[in-house]
């Protein structure tokens, strides 16, 4: 089976490195230099969708596996289903369930999908009013997509107002923060939860617990997610179902019911509060990293899955995905300039890896002597699996101070709520 990955991050060398385990030949656009050793990378970007689909045709590939929401929202499904072309992932309609938190929280409302309280306002007395009627501590968000950095937590009134202002007046996001949610606050640990979907049968993974934080503890500024780790003992089997019959079910026939149906990933950011579990929001697609430390956990093939949605055949009949009795830990390398900017050019030393141990590439590239350099914000992914959790951490972070280039930061904590809830109970 030959497959096109498209996206060159850290989950999309996960993806690619799961279903070149699996056996499939791997292209890759644009690719990284870690998907580089498992395939082949072609210069397109994830975005030029004219150029990706005829490169699917001219390599025959089994189904193209889009990574990055952008393309999604632009509509690359769509572009594909019209040349006859199979693709993993949301048509453009059903991607606005994370392009638009406008029509995601619209459907939730409608379908019963439990979640914070928000209104929509494109206006600043509107949204201020609504935040003084919630009170604080308040939740603002741009309604766009913004790259994992479009909401605001605020504290006090105050700085929910200045939130409002900086995204409705200061053009803090372009058109993505044109219009803002105003949204109740909610307290609790926060889940990841996978599904692969055909557009009517959801088929969850485990969950998985992002790190968002920069620094150790969750202290300091919010990323894109500085590690993840699985399993969660929160992510009970019941909590799964209840998920299943909560979340997934109601906005899978939702989105049927306005004529997107959603075919393939859907990611249910999940507040575990003490109502029980409230969506905070939805992807429609893998999260990055918690695909890096989950995928090695995976013991089921995810390649004739993903092709069953690709190509429209869906997932009835599909088995429950098993999964290796195994802790997972990703540990992400981030430039020293990361969240504000990302690095290119220092040199990366990248030491041999034992087995159990995983780098998955995100931000490098190759320089012109060949040697691996940094080439963005997330550079690398350090996965350790091991029998308990404390080992894979313990595993992880030792790895991950072997990789060394200038500026490097990166959390050896990843997973601490999970070894605070063990040492307590
Ligand atoms: P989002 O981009 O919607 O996932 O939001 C980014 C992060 O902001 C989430 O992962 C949460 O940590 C936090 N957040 C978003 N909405 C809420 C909410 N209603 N209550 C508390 N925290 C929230
Ligand atoms: N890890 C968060 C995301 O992928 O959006």
């Amino acid at each position: 089976m030959k497959v096109l990955v498209v996206g060159g991050g850290g989950r999309e060398h996960a993806l690619a490195w799961k279903l070149h385990g699996e056996g499939a030949e791997i292209l890759a656009a644009p690719g990284n230099p870690g998907i580089g050793t498992l395939g082949t990378c072609l210069a397109a970007s994830a975005t030029d969708i004219a150029a990706l689909a005829t490169i699917a045709r001219r390599e025959r590939v089994a189904f193209t596996m889009v990574g990055p929401e952008g393309p999604l929202a632009a509509g690359l499904v769509d572009h594909f289903r019209r040349e006859g072309l199979a693709a993993f992932g949301p048509t453009q309609g059903a991607a606005q369930v994370e392009a638009s938190k406008r029509f995601s929280k619209a459907l939730m409302v409608e379908a019963g999908v439990p979640t914070a309280r928000a209104t929509t306002h494109t206006d600043v007395p509107g949204a201020i009013r609504a935040a003084h009627a919630l009170g604080a501590p308040v939740v603002i968000k741009a309604s766009g997509l913004a790259a994992g950095k479009g909401v605001v937590v605020a504290m006090t009134l105050p700085d929910a107002e200045a939130a409002i202002r900086m995204m409705l007046e200061g053009n803090a996001f372009g058109d993505a923060g044109h219009e803002v949610l105003v949204e109740e606050f909610m307290a609790g640990e926060e889940l990841s939860l996978f599904a692969l979907c055909d557009g009517q049968r959801a088929l969850p993974m485990i969950g998985v617990q992002d790190h968002k934080r920069l620094l150790q503890g969750d202290e300091g500024p919010n990323t894109g997610g500085m590690g993840a780790y699985a399993p969660v003992s929160l992510s009970t089997r019941a909590l799964v179902a209840d998920a299943e019959q909560r979340v997934f079910a109601p906005m899978l026939a939702a989105m049927a019911a306005h004529g997107v149906p959603f075919t393939g990933l859907l990611y249910a950011g999940l507040m575990l509060t003490a109502d029980g579990i409230k969506v905070v929001e939805f992807n429609c697609r893998f999260g990055d990293p918690e695909t890096q430390a989950i995928l090695p956990l995976l013991d089921s093939s995810l390649g004739p899955l993903l092709e069953a949605v690709a190509v429209g055949d869906g997932l009835a009949g599909a088995a429950p995905l098993k999964w290796r009795p195994a802790a997972s830990v990703c540990t992400v390398l981030a430039a020293g300039s990361y969240p504000e900017k990302g690095d290119t050019g220092t040199p990366i030393a990248l030491p041999e890896l034992p087995d159990g141990v995983l780098a998955f590439h995100a931000g490098t590239r190759l320089g012109a002597d060949g040697r691996l350099e940094t080439a963005g914000g997330r550079v690398l992914n350090l996965v350790a699996t091991a029998s308990t959790l404390r080992e894979a951490q313990a595993r992880s972070a030792e790895w991950a101070a072997r990789v060394t280039f200038a500026g490097r930061q990166f959390r050896p904590d990843i997973g601490w709520r999970e070894l605070a809830r063990a040492g307590a109970s």
